[in-house]
């Protein structure tokens, strides 16, 4: 393989699929204390490029005023199905037809009751009746009428057409309860638009299994060896991995990241621990991405009790710790794909292109850790992709965007 990476094409920053441009959300607020948040869900849709339409019915704009919404998305807000003063002819057929997914939150007992039975008394419930785009159900009420097996059965009804209800979460309601009834915050309900709307599902039906993060390697109950990594290139492909729709395990190390939703997140502590949680699930995986920074070393000796210091120098004696990859490599199957992470800081491309063959990889990820733009706790990187037919450098993306091209390089290959 020849050393000079070619140098692809100048790109964006960032990647589109990042964002939700050219998707229309269909928001439907209800009457419920919970309706003022949906101003923040509505203002962070509209940052990521949706067009966002909120619907109300009269019992919300009792929590909330209608001209909050207008504000924020630029578009009438929605409350009365005879209002003379709209753009469409038929605004609720018009609207349905044109939402990409359709949001109600907080849904109060009563409209999901409605929706349930297919009355459409309304705008919110005529349009949502009209609307054969993805609908998502976000319950909010006091946690003994969520309970109340009329609206356990509306809910269950309402799966059974097809549309997603997102669980309340628990906690102390408005009323003074404490329980299950709690709308989820903005960013929970987000993060449910954004899987169903983001990216082409082209992982579809693929097992993906990242790992992230740096190992601990510990010396004595107190102190430890590790690294910088900070977990998000490896947090970044199993985001970006979710939302082309692969079913995504994350094997990661301790970090202050909070793990995407829809993600399984295994946490692990050392490199040993890495391993057993990986070669676990190694057979059932199509898709392996070791984006963790392994500890290669480990105290050789373990003490239970802290080590107290001593006069003069002290000297640690190490052990190899088991190289995940250089295990897992040679031992991949027909139809598995394996890629690992090389960070350096001399002579990128030889060096990754030795552990690429080494470790039987069909990818490796090179960085080299002098390049301003990459390396540890940066929102972005500068990689160079190399597997058996040569190298290419990228330029500066953010961490989600070399994600997707990761990802992209996998399906042409994979
Ligand atoms: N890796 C691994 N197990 C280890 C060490 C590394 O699986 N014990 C993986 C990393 O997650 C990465 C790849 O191997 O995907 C390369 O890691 P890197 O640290 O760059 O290289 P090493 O093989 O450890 O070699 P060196 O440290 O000498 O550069």
């Amino acid at each position: 393989m020849s050393g000079a990476a070619k140098q692809a094409a100048p790109g964006m920053s960032g990647d589109a699929r990042e964002g939700l441009s050219g998707k229309t959300v269909l928001l439907g607020v209800t009457g419920s204390i919970a309706a003022y948040k949906i101003a923040g869900l509505a203002s962070m849709l509209v940052k990521k490029g949706a067009r966002v339409h909120v619907l109300m019915t009269k019992n919300a704009t009792n929590f909330i005023n209608p001209i909050t919404f207008e504000s924020l998305t630029g578009n009438k807000c929605l409350v009365d199905t005879f209002d003379r003063n709209f753009e469409f002819q038929v605004e609720h057929v018009a609207l349905a037809k044109q939402a990409d997914l359709a949001l109600v939150a907080p849904a109060s007992a009563n409209v999901i009751g409605k929706l349930a039975h297919g009355i459409a008394d309304d705008m919110l419930t005529t349009t949502l009746l009209a609307c054969k785009a993805p609908i998502l159900v976000a319950p909010a009420m006091n946690t003994n009428m969520y309970d109340n097996p009329i609206v356990q059965d509306n809910l269950k009804t309402l799966r059974s057409y097809g549309m997603r209800v997102i669980d309340p979460a628990e906690g102390y309601l408005a009323c003074g309860d404490t329980g299950a009834g709690k709308m989820p915050e903005p960013e929970t309900l987000f993060a449910h638009i954004e899987a169903v709307l983001a990216c082409e599902k082209d992982l579809e039906g693929k097992r993906l299994l990242v790992s992230a993060g740096a190992t601990q390697e510990a010396l004595d109950p107190v102190r430890y060896l590790t690294n910088h990594s900070t977990g998000k290139m490896g947090y970044a492909i199993a985001k970006a991995a979710m939302l082309r729709g692969a079913q995504v395990t994350l094997v990661s190390g301790r970090t202050h990241l909070t793990p995407p939703l829809f993600v399984e997140t295994v946490p692990v502590v050392s490199a040993q621990e890495m391993f057993e949680a990986i070669e676990s699930r190694f057979a059932d995986t199509d898709i392996l991405i070791m984006a963790a920074a392994v500890a290669d070393y480990r105290p050789k000796e373990y003490a239970d009790h802290k080590l107290k210091k001593k006069e003069g120098a002290e000297h640690l004696v190490l052990a190899r710790t088991v190289d995940i990859l250089g295990t897992l490599g040679p031992k991949k199957k027909p139809g598995q794909f394996v890629c690992g992470f090389s960070m350096e800081t001399e002579q990128l491309i030889e060096h990754s292109s030795e552990k690429l063959k080494k470790k039987n990889l069909d990818l490796i990820v090179a960085n080299n850790l002098r390049t301003a733009g990459a390396g540890f706790g940066t929102d972005t990187n500068v990689v160079t992709l190399i597997d058996a037919q040569g190298a290419c450098e990228l330029p500066k993306l953010t961490k989600l965007a070399v994600a997707h091209r990761i990802l992209d390089r996998i399906l042409r290959q994979g």
